[in-house]
């Protein structure tokens, strides 16, 4: 007789192994499917971690390459060592993908080691041997997107996975799509020494994100020295002795010109991955743009079967994928789980930071709304000035009537970690005078999201 869970959760990123820690600390009996050899996903594996491990690193390099005079430091003969960065960048990944695999033992969690395919509801195959479970949660993640004409080989034309591991600095760096990992990994490649230019299809970059904060973003990299251009498009590849020839149009159709680049990398978005997983012969319904179709609960159109992360609607990000995981497991042992999607913030890793929450301007001038806008410059907060990271600022949107706090966009120094503030407070409802009134300590930068929040209602103290 086949061995039986309670839940059987197929794919172990964020979404998954964070679900099966908590359907487990809850006592349901959990096992997790996983073909990789490590766990952890995209997240641990090729996304998040490795990402910020060589952000971290080649941010370092720039500090010591660029700034540390400015401090009154000399370092002479300052020389990368590529390799040990790498070689870095595989032990951070490695010690928390084995973190995970830590969690499962502590927790009880069963590893099913290989490709799970779903059988039908309640049965699950993983490599040909056949389990049953009560529930099924679907959590397979996205790949990157590929664009016709351009073939990734993940050498010289490479996904975010081979820009992640190119063993010398390109001299000439093409990215294709000016999104989050086009930035980010662009970042670490021009901070180590690349030419990086950026094409993208739009007229602005990383769509989504309020335009004023945007157009700032566009500003200062462009000041560090990458290259854009916007409203273009990239027609085909061509391999050359020395990397590759890219054709370029502009979006809009016309004259057509040529790029040479030694790495090309691919950035234009990621898709639901659910290859060979069986959804069709399980009889499970996708949705308009092909990612797995659920309710509010999770559930799919197949009783007993859910699905959860990158594979269903909303953004593709780990932080989405883990609260999910945690809502399903606690929806399946009987409790209210629940994610607010009004309040996920979003994070570019690059330098500065760019960070966002809840509605931007665009959204709430779309949706009628009326709002009060609440801004504060980096330039004037003494803890920025000293560490000599001025660009940016915070900016805070407020229901005009009510003053709630409707959304945030920080560029600045540790953006990512300011914005957490402000999601704690709007999932609290609170206004922009509850974040103005609360004690900021001095100096820090949050002091510019107290005057931010201040400067809604034309109060901000030092500008
Ligand atoms: P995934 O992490 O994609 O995991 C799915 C897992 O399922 C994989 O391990 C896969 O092997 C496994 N799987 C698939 N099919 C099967 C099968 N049939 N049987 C067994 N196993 C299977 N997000 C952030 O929030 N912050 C960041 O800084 C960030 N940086 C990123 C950087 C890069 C370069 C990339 C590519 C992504 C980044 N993301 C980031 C996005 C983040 O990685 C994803 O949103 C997140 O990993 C989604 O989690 P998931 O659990 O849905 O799926
Ligand atoms: P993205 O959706 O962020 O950006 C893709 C960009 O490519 C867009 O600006 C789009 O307009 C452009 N584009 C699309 N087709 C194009 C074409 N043919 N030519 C030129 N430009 C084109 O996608 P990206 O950067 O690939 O990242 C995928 C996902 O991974 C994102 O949704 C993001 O949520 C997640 N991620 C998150 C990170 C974070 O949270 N810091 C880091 C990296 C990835």
């Amino acid at each position: 007789m086949s061995e039986s869970f309670d839940v059987i959760i197929i794919g172990s990123g964020p979404g998954g192994y964070v679900c099966a820690i908590r359907a487990a600390q809850l006592g349901l009996k959990t096992a997790c499917v996983e073909k990789r050899a490590t766990l952890g996903g995209t997240c641990l594996n090729v996304g998040c971690i490795p990402s910020k491990a060589m952000l971290q690193s080649s941010e370092n390099f720039e500090e010591v390459s660029h700034h540390f005079a400015d401090h009154g430091i000399v370092v002479d003969s300052i020389k990368l060592d590529l390799a040990r960065m790498q070689a870095r960048k595989g032990e951070v990944v490695n010690a928390n993908t084995k973190g995970v695999e830590f969690l499962f033992k502590k927790n009880k969690v069963t590893w099913l080691k290989g490709e799970g395919r779903i059988l039908g509801a309640g049965k699950v195959a993983v490599d040909g041997t056949e389990y049953e479970a009560k529930s099924i949660i679907i959590a397979t993640g996205s790949e990157s997107v590929p664009l016709p004409g351009v073939e990734v080989d993940e050498k010289v034309i490479v996904t975010s996975t081979g820009g992640l591991e190119l063993q010398s600095v390109p001299k000439h760096m093409v990215v294709i799509g000016g999104g989050v990992i086009g930035l980010e990994l662009g970042s670490v490649w021009h901070r180590l020494g690349a030419d990086v230019t950026v094409v993208e299809y739009l007229d602005h970059l990383v769509p989504g994100t309020d335009k004023e904060v945007g157009k700032a973003f566009e500003r200062v990299l462009t000041k560090q020295g990458f290259k854009f251009k916007l409203k273009t498009k990239v027609t085909g590849a061509t391999k050359t002795e020395t990397g590759v020839k890219l054709t370029l149009e502009p979006a809009a159709g016309g004259e057509t010109e040529t790029l040479d680049a030694d790495i090309v990398l691919v950035a234009i978005g990621r898709r639901a991955f659910y290859e060979g997983l069986g959804l069709q012969e399980a009889g499970i319904e996708l949705d308009d743009r092909k990612r797995i179709k659920v309710d509010g609960h999770y559930a799919t159109n197949v009783p007993g079967i859910y699905a959860i992360g990158d594979v269903i609607a909303g953004p593709m990000l780990a932080h989405k994928a883990e609260d999910e995981g945690v809502a399903i497991a606690e929806m399946l042992a009987g409790q209210a789980g629940h994610v607010n999607y009004n309040v996920i913030p979003g994070v570019v890793y690059t330098w500065p930071e760019v960070a966002s929450v809840g509605a931007t301007e665009e959204t709430l001038k779309a949706e009628g709304r009326e709002y009060s806008v609440g801004k504060f410059p980096f330039t004037a907060n003494g803890r920025a000035r000293a560490m000599a990271a001025t660009d940016g600022f915070v900016k805070i949107l407020a229901d005009k009537k009510t003053d709630e706090v409707l959304g945030a966009h920080i560029i600045g120094p540790d953006a990512g970690t300011l914005i957490a503030e402000i999601a704690t407070a709007m999932e609290f409802g609170a206004s922009s005078e509850d974040i103005a009134r609360t004690c900021h300590a001095h100096p820090t930068l949050s002091e510019a999201v107290k005057e931010a929040a201040l400067a809604v209602e034309g109060r901000a103290l030092h500008i």
